[in-house]
């Protein structure tokens, strides 16, 4: 099973592996703000306790190999998460990418250059064909960098993901993705 660099750069980030110390950095920069989590499956934080908790079953899938990888990305020169960039392997060649960025930093193209690296190690991957992420119908950033990674819209998920910030229905998504 192939696996990813515990640690990569690009021009202005660097991507780590979480540490069980970064729940309050964490808290801070991205993970207690709801209009950050809107579309995502997990509601913002009201409390550090259960984010130390998610960061350590992050932490055990690295060391267990479970196909699941998770990074922080910090400024390039900086050790302090902005963000978070994630892989998964799933059967059959296929990759599936998620990320978020502190509202801060939003706009600058930042998400799109760690996706890019995570794309690119995937598809160099002789076993990888296949690199895939989806959005809600209304996440025009999401879309927007996914398009800018090179990924291309292959259609819409009907029902497919339920972003609990909004409400407990599952809603419509975009697929894109990037083969070889
Ligand atoms: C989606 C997200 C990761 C984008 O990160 P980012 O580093 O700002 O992305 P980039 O700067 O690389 O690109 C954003 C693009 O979306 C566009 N955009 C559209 N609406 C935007 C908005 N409300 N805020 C910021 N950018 C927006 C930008 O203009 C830019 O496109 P452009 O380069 O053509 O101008 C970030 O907005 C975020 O963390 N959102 C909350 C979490 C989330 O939704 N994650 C994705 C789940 S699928």
């Amino acid at each position: 099973m192939p696996r990813p660099p515990a640690s990569f750069a690009t021009a202005r980030l660097t991507a780590r592996m979480p540490r069980a110390d970064d729940g309050p950095a964490i808290f801070a920069a991205f993970g207690s703000d709801p209009e950050v989590t809107r579309y995502l499956p997990w509601r913002a934080y009201d409390r550090v306790d259960p984010l130390n908790l998610f960061l350590r079953e992050r932490i055990a899938d690295w060391e267990k190999g479970t196909g699941n990888f998770a990074w922080l990305l910090c400024l390039r020169g900086t050790d302090t998460p902005i963000g978070s960039i994630g892989l998964g392997l799933e059967p059959g060649g296929k990759v599936i990418l998620g990320y978020v960025l502190a509202k801060k930093f939003w706009g600058h193209g930042f998400t799109t250059e760690a996706l890019r690296y995570l794309v690119d190690w995937a598809l160099a991957q002789p076993t990888i064909y296949r690199a895939w992420a989806f959005c809600d119908v209304e996440n025009t950033a999401s879309a927007r960098v996914m398009e800018k990674a090179g990924l291309v819209r292959e259609g819409l998920l009907r029902r497919w993901h339920i972003a609990p910030t909004i409400g407990p229905e599952p809603r419509d998504c975009l697929a894109y993705a990037k083969v070889k």
